[in-house]
Parts: C-alpha cells; structure tokens; sequence
C-alpha cells in the first residue's frame, strides 16, 4: 500500500492581509508590510505548523489608489533572505517578473536564495498585469498580454538553462593539488533566441534541490500553456470547485501533451479562510471585515484590475458598465471572470466591487472548523487542488485561526503531515530534483 496523498499547503504573507482596509482590523499589525519582526514571526508559525511554504506576491507600479500594503513593502527576494536564516524546512517563494528583470540576475539572485536557504527557495513566475508598471522601466508602453507570455517562457528556459551551469561535482577545490573546479563540469549555456542573448555560465552552482521550485500564477489560456511546459506549481484562483476542477484538469493535459507527467505539476488554488467556533461566529468574523471596506475604497481596488480605470464615474447601482476590451492586455483572466460573472449574474458595479474585496463563497470559505475542513477535503480529492494557498483576509489572525483549528483535523484525518519528510522544498513537495541537463546528456551518451 502506497502512502496516502497529502494535501500540500502554503500561505500567502503580505503585510496585513489580502483585504484592503485589512489594516484598519483591531488585530493588524498597521505597518506589517515593512516589518521584519513581523514577518518573522509569521513565517516560524507557518514553520511550526509544518506548512510547505510561505508566498511573497509583488507588483512594480504603485499610486494613491493601491493596496497600502503595496505602498511600502519589502522587495520579496531581500525578504526571503532575511527570512532563511529564521527557519529550517519551510519553502521560502517568491514573485518576480519575466517582463521587467534579466534572466541573468534572476537565475542568480533565485539560486543564492536557495543556497542560503539550503534547498528551499522558489520562483513564482509572474508577468506583471499592470500597463503602467512601464513607466518606472524606462518604458513607454507595456508589453501586450501574449507578448509577455512568449517573453515568460523564454525567460524561464533560459534561467533553468544558466541553473545547470555548473554540475554538482564541478567543485572539487583540491588545496594540494590546486585543483578549484572541474573544466569539463562547467557549462555555457550560449543561449541565443527571440528576446534574450546569454552565454553564461552563471556564477552561482547548483543548491542541495537542484533548481528553485517554480510557481506560476496567471490563468489565461497562454498562462495555462506557459504552466504545463516549464512549471512545478501553479498558483490559481476560482469561484467555485467545479471552475478549480475545469482548471486543475486542463492544466495536468496540457503538461502531459508536453511530454511531462501529471504529478510533475502540482496545483494551489488560493483559498481565503475565515474560521469560528460557531457558524455565528464565522459570520461576526466575516462582517467585521466587510465593514471595514468602504465602497470608495472598494472601487478603488476593482480599478487596479481594469488599469486604474476610475470607476466612480459610473453609476454604482446600474449593472456593471461594458468595459469592452478594457483590461484585456493586463489581468486578462482575472478581468474575463469578473466580466462574465457580472453579465450571468446580472451585478450591478457595486455588487462586483464588494464580490472582489469582500468574498463570500467561491473560494472563500466560511464556516467552522469541521465545515472548513470538509471543504478543503473536498476539493483535493475531487480533483480541484494538490494543496491549497491560504491567502488570510486579515494577518496574522486568519493564519493563527487556520492553524488553531483547522489544520489538526486535516491531521487528524491524515490529510496533512505532522513533520517535514525532507528538509529541502522539493523534497517536502514530493517533486523530483531536475537532473542536470548537461551530467543527464553524458549519462546517455556512455550507455
Ligand atoms: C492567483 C494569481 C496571483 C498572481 N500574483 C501576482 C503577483 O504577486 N504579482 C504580479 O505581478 N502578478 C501576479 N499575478 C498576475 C499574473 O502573473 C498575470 O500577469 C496576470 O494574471 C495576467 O495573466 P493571465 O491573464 O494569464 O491571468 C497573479 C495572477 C494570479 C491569477
């Protein structure tokens, strides 16, 4: 008998939490975002729990209107630095952009993060959804949605590329016989191709996983596709289980198509958990929240995903105004959604408004600890999750009630483990380490 399958868990950790007025909470640290001890402190509680990893979003352009913990936040790698020397076994993820970096630095920065880490760093692959984040790269205009995806792919190839420039034994450092490095074991990578011109080798080896894990959020049909080719994990978002389901299968047939096996991509809907001993008192939880968002500021955040378009100028309680194309070349999955379920649902523009920044239902779940746990349960063994991302509405409270209470019936039910397995983030996730391209092709040559 083979083990039981586990639920892979992660959460996501940005400053005060994914709600908007989050900061206003009575629990909200105000200025978490740019708090080390904070961030410490959440990331050796996510440890204790034994939870796979920790997540860092990001974003490159800012303006009165963003997310304040967007306004004054650490740069998520120089975080994750910091934050390695704190903890032993967590994965340490987070979000760096193929449209506005070189593969060059960040197959470097990535694979010292994993060094540091010993084995625990992770890449989530993003795009940047944002048209005016051009303006702070020296740009005057953003790459088109497909564009960016080509770029991605590009990019990534070309950083798992630079990743194997050094085999593992490439080192031998031999004092007496002033031997350093192996010649042979060294590789260029000479990489020349659509966007990007590299010849390596990078000047960083190889850590104890092999290559950082790699994440990718992003759900269009070119994020789907760029996914099934070059990632390990997928970080997703749905509004109910039957749309994750749709997604989780589509992701695993595209992988296969691409000649990779189903468990080589594993797939993490993003889950906001508000949790209390009572359904009463999960509903009390939840109105404290929603009653912090003012409709304004609401607006506000639904703007970001429409590039900042100002939707005070539309009437608030007439359907949801036909934005045409508007958004398509940035959060093009994400404002797909929001349109169509607008137009099934017949919202109005502040029922859209308060369904983005106080969720109830889809992939929020609400309700007690058993009720939160069967939904959970559900979803992972019909075939919608590997594991899930818990993003907190609040921090660090919806991550401290999630581990109270929720996590020990996941144990309880075996769903979820009670120690590390490995040490390494690969390891914990039950993803293979990549054989080094080049040690993989003398290997075949000598058989
Ligand atoms: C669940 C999820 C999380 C994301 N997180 C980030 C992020 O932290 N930073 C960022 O710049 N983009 C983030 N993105 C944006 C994507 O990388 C992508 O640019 C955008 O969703 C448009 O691509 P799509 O139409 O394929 O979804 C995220 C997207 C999704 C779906």
């Amino acid at each position: 008998m083979g083990e039981k399958r586990k639920l892979r868990l992660g959460t996501f950790l940005g400053g005060t939490g994914g709600n908007i007025a989050s900061w206003r909470h009575p629990d909200a640290v105000a200025d978490a975002a740019i708090n080390l001890n904070y961030y410490k402190d959440l990331v050796e509680k996510a440890e204790r729990a034994k939870l796979d990893l920790v997540f860092i979003g990001d974003g490159l352009y800012i303006s009165e209107k963003s997310h304040p913990n967007f306004l004054n936040r650490f740069e998520p790698l120089t975080l994750l630095a910091a934050l390695a020397g704190e903890t032993s076994h967590i994965g340490l993820v987070a979000t760096l952009s193929t449209t506005y970096s070189e593969p060059f630095n960040v197959a470097r920065q990535f694979a010292s993060i994993d060094h540091i880490s010993n084995g625990r760093a992770g890449w989530n692959v993003v795009t940047s959804p944002l048209e005016k984040s051009a303006l702070n790269f020296s740009k005057t205009e953003h790459p088109k949605h497909d564009l960016r995806y080509r770029i991605a792919e590009e990019f990534v190839q070309v950083t798992k590329g630079l990743w194997d420039s050094w085999e593992d034994d490439a080192f031998i450092r031999d004092k007496e016989k002033g031997i350093f490095f192996d010649p042979e074991k060294m590789h260029r990578l000479n990489h020349k191709g659509e966007f990007f011109s590299v010849e390596g080798p990078l000047n960083i080896s190889r850590s104890k996983q092999g290559h950082p894990v790699i994440f990718q959020a992003g759900s269009s049909e070119a994020g789907k596709t760029l996914a099934a080719k070059v990632a390990d994990a997928v970080f997703t978002n749905h509004e109910s289980i039957a749309a994750a389901k749709e997604f989780y299968e589509d992701v695993k047939n595209r992988a296969v198509t691409f000649g990779r096996s189903r468990d080589q991509i594993l797939i993490f809907p993003g889950v906001n958990i508000i949790v209390g001993e009572t359904e009463a008192e999960a509903e009390r939880k939840y109105e404290e929240i929603a009653n912090l968002v003012d409709i304004d500021v609401a607006l506000n955040y639904l703007g970001r995903y429409f590039n900042d378009i100002d939707f005070k100028q539309y009437p608030l309680d007439e359907p949801f105004p036909d934005l045409g194309d508007f958004g398509a070349e940035g959060w093009k999955s994400t404002t797909e959604k929001l349109k169509k379920l607008a137009k099934e649902e017949n919202l109005t523009l502040r029922q859209v408004a308060q369904r983005v920044t106080t969720p109830k239902g889809g992939s929020t779940f609400i309700g007690t600890p058993v009720q939160i746990a069967n939904t959970l349960q559900e979803w992972f063994e019909e075939g919608a999750a590997d594991g899930f991302m818990i993003c907190p509405s609040v921090l660090p409270n919806g991550l401290d009630d999630f581990i109270h209470y929720v996590l020990p019936i996941l144990q309880e039910r075996e769903l979820f483990r009670t120690e590390y397995e490995h040490d390494t983030l690969r390891g914990n996730l039950g993803l293979p380490k990549p054989v080094n391209r080049y040690s993989k092709t003398k290997a075949k040559a000598s058989t």
